[in-house]
């Protein structure tokens, strides 16, 4: 099956401003976007730069805008495109060159809101700190996010506001609250109650609709603010 591929190009270091160059590849059966790229790069034009690591929709580094719509191109098949289509950088974030783009306001954000367990006392001497079944299920959703960067880029309210801490980071806030484990929900929930934090969200979905692993940031949201307005931690 013949495709054209059309992949905005931008290199700092030469060019003015972004531009278009269009391929014509001819594509096997099963191959996704980062085959179709992967074409292009080793046999026609090695210029080309993108990020790729694991190719299976775990380390969340191919993810781009794919006709419109922020995907991870590992996981994109080429059968679910038209003949024709075209591959952007994630959007507001910095282009580094093509479809490399700085993604350190993404993990930035995720660093202000304390990714990690916030345990007030010793741990247990003679067992790990353990958790029911019931309890752990609260996880599910929430803790899968693979911070590919493609529900924050793809927000209005951080396309208006670059410190908004983003979807992202309210997904992994509420991945922490919901932990039956963690002793620091009310000091997350102060993190997220400013004027760049919970309050800036218009629940436009974007998120939800640009999420490749089908998780509903939007949700995470609104369950936050309910435990902020309940005073429920
Ligand atoms: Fe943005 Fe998602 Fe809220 S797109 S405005 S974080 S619902
Ligand atoms: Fe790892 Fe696509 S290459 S998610």
């Amino acid at each position: 099956m013949k495709y054209t591929v059309t992949i905005l190009r931008f290199n700092p270091e030469q060019d003015e401003k972004p531009h278009q160059e269009r391929y014509s590849i001819e594509a096997q059966e099963g191959w996704t976007v980062l085959d179709a790229l992967n074409e292009i790069k080793w046999y026609r034009d090695g210029s080309l730069s993108y990020r790729r690591s694991c190719r299976h929709g775990i380390c969340g580094s191919c993810a781009m805008t794919i006709d419109g719509v922020n995907r991870l191109a590992c996981e994109t098949q080429l059968a679910t495109l038209k003949s024709e289509f075209v591959v952007e950088p994630l959007r507001h974030l910095r282009v580094i060159k093509d479809l490399i783009v700085d993604m350190e306001p993404i993990y930035t954000k995720l660093l202000e809101i304390k990714p990690y367990f916030i345990e007030k006392g010793p741990p247990p001497s003679d067992h790990e700190r353990l958790q029911s079944p019931e309890e752990n299920k609260k996880l599910d959703g929430l803790y899968e996010c693979i911070i590919c960067g493609s529900c924050t880029s793809s927000c209005p309210s951080f396309w208006a506001d670059g410190e908004y801490l983003g979807p992202h980071a309210f997904l992994k806030v509420n991945r922490f609250v919901a932990d039956s484990r963690d002793e620091g929900k009310a000091e997350r929930l102060k993190l997220v109650d400013n004027r760049h934090g919970l309050w800036r969200c218009h629940t436009i979905f974007n998120c939800v609709e640009a999420c490749p692993k089908s998780l509903n940031p939007t949700k995470a949201i609104s369950a936050l603010k309910r435990a902020l307005v309940g005073g429920q931690f």
